[in-house]
């Protein structure tokens, strides 16, 4: 083998070195490009204790950017299928955004009211007043306990979604 050749070898080996350490590190800057930033993912799941809600005035809680509404309903409050049973008490959970255009209603005494058109929701979240078309939507949670978790859709999830597609 010729000087020559060995230098034309060791200028060969050296691009195919380079092009693969670039290559490597490309395909990890793609790979954390596409990955869900680590804010999205802590985002992915929202854990609410029911515990200290009081019964009768909804808390707000945040998940993936959107008011979600849990309502512990009180005695005088009326059943509905959509009711999460935890135990003995009954809840509303709801995602906070009016059916109608998206404002967020505020609850006001007995009713969420929204207040950019009028629309009003019951207790259970239906729309009972003004231009919203449909109950406040669901969002996907499981129960664990005295806790649920927002972000899988789990069996209790399922059958109010069923029955709130009754609904439309
Ligand atoms: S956005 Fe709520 S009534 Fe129009």
């Amino acid at each position: 083998m010729s000087k020559e050749t060995n230098r034309r070898d060791f200028i060969g080996y050296s691009f195919a070195a380079v092009a693969a350490v670039g290559g490597a590190a490309s395909l990890v800057g793609m790979k954390r490009a596409w990955d869900p930033l680590p804010s999205v993912l802590s985002g992915g799941f929202t854990t609410i204790d029911l515990t200290p809600i009081k019964a009768g005035t909804p808390e707000t809680f945040e998940w993936r950017g959107k008011p979600i509404f849990v309502l512990k309903k009180s005695a005088d409050m009326e059943d509905s299928e959509r009711d999460l049973k935890v135990g003995t008490d009954r809840y509303t959970v709801a995602i906070g955004l009016c059916t109608h255009l998206g404002c967020i209603p505020a609850w006001k005494k007995d009713k969420w009211k929204c207040a950019c058109h009028g629309g009003q929701f019951s207790p259970s979240g239906k729309q009972i007043f003004g231009p919203p078309p449909r109950p406040f939507d669901l969002p996907p949670f499981t129960v664990e306990g005295n806790t649920i978790v927002l972000g899988n859709a789990g069996p209790e999830f399922k059958k109010i979604a069923a029955y709130l597609a009754t609904q439309v």
